[in-house]
């Protein structure tokens, strides 16, 4: 256990300590990891640095003591709805990424049931599997049930199925544009007009399209309408942190009006310390991302969003058409914008393994299942890398191809685990997950080589053991690093 410093130290010690920390992380700045950094060059950095410092104490908590806050809260937000095809009815909150603005948009949903649909006894919400799992949360931390809905062939949200998915007590329905997973839009239109003939909400969660396919489609790439455009749609998701390239810690959620919006604030107006509004999760919002995120609208503008959007689709579509000409894999589905996944199409190319081959050379990708897919989100952070990734990947899938001593072992330990799930006791099937992450390198916390625990976990039948097991992952996450 660390225990609380007692002496001082000089800033050249803590931050020579925090740089040598810094030194395992993956290189982002060098285009290697994807889906956590949205990088445009150093330019942009110093201007966000500069905005994000302006008002680094400052605290969105209260408007009325920073006016300037309140300036630029509303006005991104009005910047925001007008990019997303609302009109001056449309009210909303900056929060500090997705999930936050998932989490509000859900909330609002059950209260405004409660006004609206007295049959809703207990509130479900309709969510296409593909669906962010902010929206699983959500309901958990509401009391609401998630309905899931399987997407259809083109992993997209089935419209018959949602349809059929409907029952009295569904407050809300979700639509992606575009689904993380996969990165295809789903149906908005039709969805948000069942929504609409229900009488329902419908959310359409665009945190990581909201700020890059108008522009895409300003650019003239066909892709459906998804916002406020389509009737039906009541709120929205945004997010300023990822193709906004804002700095983390900021997003919008939208309602179609400031009535609907209402049912998201909450007042405590009896409390000793005084009145106490808050419109969003949070209580204290720090004002550096909200300051940084109007910095950079401004910056760019529509101009300049529009020249970095046609860019990165270029690279995306070079990067995807270099996948697709590797052999053994592909990208699954038609994918819209710049986000998508890597499937194999060979029995002989586990893709879990070539995530590690990548991760052996410095790549850091989100391994998906059902079906077993790599995750890919593109955006101006990649334009250098695309080359060095497309040999990289290449290389990686050649070494998969071999069957080293490595590979047939870990098929070996998934043949056999398989059946052993199968034939033993629950609590010895979660030792023996807890032994092999292990046994692969894991040190207690995540194995490096992590394809045998990838293919493991796909052929557990109780997803209850899953889950505990990554509990014990989380529990570790914040336990001492071992030396
Ligand atoms: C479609 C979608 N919704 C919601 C989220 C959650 O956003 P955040 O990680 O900022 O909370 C993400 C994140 O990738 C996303 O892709």
């Amino acid at each position: 256990m660390i225990s609380f410093p007692k002496k001082r130290r000089s800033k050249d010690d803590v931050l020579g300590k925090m740089r040598v920390a810094r030194d395992k992380d993956v290189k982002w700045k060098k285009g290697r990891a994807f889906g956590l950094i949205y990088h445009i060059n150093e330019e942009i950095d110093a201007l966000l640095q500069d905005a994000f410092l302006m008002f680094f104490s400052e605290n969105g908590l209260n408007p009325t003591a920073f006016p300037s806050l309140r300036k630029f809260e509303t006005e991104v937000i009005s910047m925001s709805a007008s990019l997303l095809g609302g009109d001056e009815n449309v009210a909303g909150n900056m929060t500090s990424g997705g999930t936050e603005s998932i989490l509000c948009a859900v909330k609002t949903a059950r209260d405004w049931a409660r006004d609206h649909l007295p049959q809703a006894i207990e509130p479900e919400i309709l969510l296409p599997r593909s669906g962010h799992p902010a929206f699983e949360k959500a309901a958990q931390y509401y009391g609401l049930k998630t309905v899931f809905v399987p997407v259809d062939d083109d992993l997209c949200a089935d419209v018959d199925a949602m349809r059929a998915a409907l029952t009295k007590n569904t407050i809300l329905m979700v639509g992606s544009a575009p689904s993380y997973p996969h990165g295809v839009i789903d149906p908005i239109r039709e969805l948000a007009a069942i929504a609409q003939e229900q009488g329902i909400l419908f959310h359409t969660d665009s945190c990581v399209g909201g700020f890059m396919l108008p522009f895409v489609k300003k650019l003239g790439y066909a892709a459906p309408d998804f916002d406020f455009s389509v009737p039906g749609v009541t709120s929205i998701s945004a997010d300023l942190h990822k193709y906004a390239y804002a700095a983390k810690g900021a997003s919008v959620v939208l309602y179609k009006s400031a009535e609907l919006r209402r049912y998201q604030m909450f007042v405590s107006t009896d409390w000793s310390g005084g009145i106490y509004p808050s419109p969003t999760i949070a209580g204290t919002r720090p004002a550096g991302p909200i300051a940084a995120a109007w910095a950079i609208l401004n910056y760019l503008g529509e101009e300049g969003y529009l020249e970095i959007t046609e860019i990165v689709m270029d690279t995306a579509k070079k990067m995807q058409k270099g996948v697709n000409a590797i052999d053994g894999i592909k990208v699954l589905g038609e994918p819209e914008m710049s986000v998508f996944s890597i499937v194999s199409d060979d029995p002989a190319i586990e893709i879990y393994e070539v995530a590690d081959e990548l991760h052996e050379r410095g790549w850091h990708l989100d391994r998906q299942h059902f079906p077993a897919t790599l995750h890919m989100t593109v955006n101006y952070v990649h334009v250098d890398a695309a080359d060095d990734f497309i040999a990289d990947l290449a290389e990686s899938v050649g070494a998969v191809r071999r069957p080293t001593l490595r590979k047939v072992a870990s098929r070996w330990l998934i043949d056999v685990t398989d059946f052993l799930v199968r034939i033993l006791p629950e609590k010895w099937v979660t030792w023996m997950m807890e032994k092999s992450s292990v046994l692969l390198g894991g040190g207690g916390g995540l194995p490096q080589r992590m394809a045998p625990m990838y293919g493991l976990i796909g052929t557990l039948p109780n997803r209850g053991d899953l889950k505990e097991l990554v509990l014990d992952l989380l529990d570790g996450m914040t336990k001492e690093v071992q030396k």
